[in-house]
């Protein structure tokens, strides 16, 4: 018998819970303020890219365990109700809560007294103590219970997690438990902890994963410069089981909705305390050099020379979401760069099978639907997303496509192999050529 749950917000974080929670066997009501939303997802109408989502959204539609509303009276009988709302970084780098603020306020008049409130999106440490206070309910149970889930693996990583970890105040263990249920489907292993060490966790895991790719990414940088090969100094790394082969691939630097907003706000608390976390804020100063590297090697590409002039040259890219897999463009390094082509006065032409025009109209760029057209007349392609399909393009008909065929690929994506048969020079990032 599944428990009766609320989701408060249908974004991609709340929108995969509802669904598999709705797919584990508990009765969910997601509510979003977006009536427009409500009534797509009440259809059946997935907007955002995720796999298996909208198959999901629709089995629990279909067998009357998933609703959607723009009303949040429909939380009144819920036993459990996750918090999935946007905590977006304020100008200073701190996370700003004012959509939680307004929520709680609203759901201060709904939930039952004996309702748990959890706190799923990430929020800063201290958050999940300050929630009744925050809604004016003194007795409110919060539980603090971090979602790890990657965009594009979303639905994967929430029936199939690492692990689950659910803080609260020991005198709420009732309300842990009944939290932890809602997982024990999917076998997990589930770590109970105390609210702040529960809400640290998730920004302390965020940040690690941005410092091991910063780490990466210079370590590239040094094979070039000694002629190493960074595919095979990560392999070896990656043998180390007290390191792991994830997460070591070199890139034009990390981007996205959750790495830099997170380390940035990690870094505001660890000020806040006094701590001086140089680690983290050294792993963003690496990620903007990341993007300076790529342009000195895109003008070498174009030029021949780190700082030759690429005004008037025109470069086509393969690749503006922040990673495969999604069309997000938020954060992401592929527009970063693209950016910085437009300020030095290169037009830019670009191509991803998951960015239509419609969304970068402030970009300056053009955005095409064919990898083809991107290429035309180009001085030089980029790849900045590592689209797996990029790999099997017609490459000997792009050439025909460029004025120079010359390739920057900052994904390491392509190898000799994909391009036998063709002139293209290839640049990779953090190998000797
Ligand atoms: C990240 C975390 O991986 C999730 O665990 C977390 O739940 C999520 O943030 C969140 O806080 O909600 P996500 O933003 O989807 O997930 O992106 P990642 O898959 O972590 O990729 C982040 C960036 O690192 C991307 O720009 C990607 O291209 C880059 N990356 C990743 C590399 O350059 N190399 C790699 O080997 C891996």
């Amino acid at each position: 018998m599944g428990s009766r749950v609320g989701v408060m917000g249908a974004g991609y974080v709340g929108l995969t819970s509802a669904a598999c929670l709705a797919h584990l066997g508990h009765h969910v009501v997601c509510v979003d303020n977006d009536v427009a939303k409500v009534e797509q997802l009440c259809a059946g109408t997935v907007s955002i890219v995720e796999p298996r989502l909208p198959e999901l959204v629709r089995e629990g539609l279909a067998e009357h365990r998933l609703g959607f509303t723009a009303d949040p009276t429909a939380l009144r009988e819920c036993e459990v109700v996750l918090l999935c709302l946007p905590t977006p970084m304020s100008p200073d780098g701190t996370a700003d809560l004012s959509v939680l603020e307004q929520a709680l306020h609203t759901l201060s008049t709904i939930l039952s007294p004996d309702c748990v409130l959890v706190t799923k999106s990430t929020v800063p440490v201290g958050t999940a103590a300050r929630i009744p206070a925050m809604s004016g309910s003194a007795g409110l149970t919060v539980v603090s219970n971090p979602e790890f889930l990657r965009e594009g693996h979303a639905v994967e990583d929430f029936l199939r997690p690492d692990r689950i970890v659910v803080g609260a105040e020991p005198p709420d263990r009732d309300a842990a438990d009944r939290v932890a249920a809602l997982y024990a489907e999917t076998g997990a292993p589930v770590l109970r902890s105390d609210p702040a060490s529960a809400e640290l966790a998730k920004y302390a895991s965020n940040a690690f994963l941005a410092v091991k790719l910063s780490f990466v990414n210079t370590m590239a940088e040094l094979c070039e410069q000694v002629g190493a090969d960074i595919g095979t100094v990560t392999t070896a790394m990656g043998m180390d089981d007290r390191i792991g082969p994830a997460f070591l691939a070199p890139g034009p630097g990390w981007g996205g909705s959750c790495l830099p907003k997170d380390t940035r706000a990690l870094l505001r608390t660890a000020e806040a305390a006094g701590v001086d976390f140089a680690l983290v804020r050294d792993a963003l100063r690496a990620n903007d050099h990341q993007h300076a590297l790529v342009m000195r090697k895109i003008r070498r590409a174009v030029t021949g020379a780190v700082d030759g002039s690429l005004s008037g040259s025109r470069i086509g890219v393969l690749g503006l979401a922040f990673k495969a897999g999604t069309g997000d463009l938020r954060e992401s390094p592929a527009v970063a760069v693209a950016r910085q082509l437009c300020r030095h006065d290169a037009t830019v032409t670009a191509y991803d099978p998951c960015v239509p025009e419609s969304d970068c109209p402030d970009l300056g760029i053009r955005v095409v639907d064919d990898p083809y057209l991107a290429a035309k007349d180009a001085d030089a392609l980029v790849i900045l997303t590592e689209w797996p399909e990029f790999r099997s393009l017609d490459w000997p008909k792009l050439e025909t496509c460029v004025d120079q065929p010359v390739i920057v690929d900052t994904r390491n994506l392509l190898d000799d192999r994909v391009l036998t048969g063709t002139g293209f020079t290839l640049l990779g990032t953090g190998t000797a050529r």
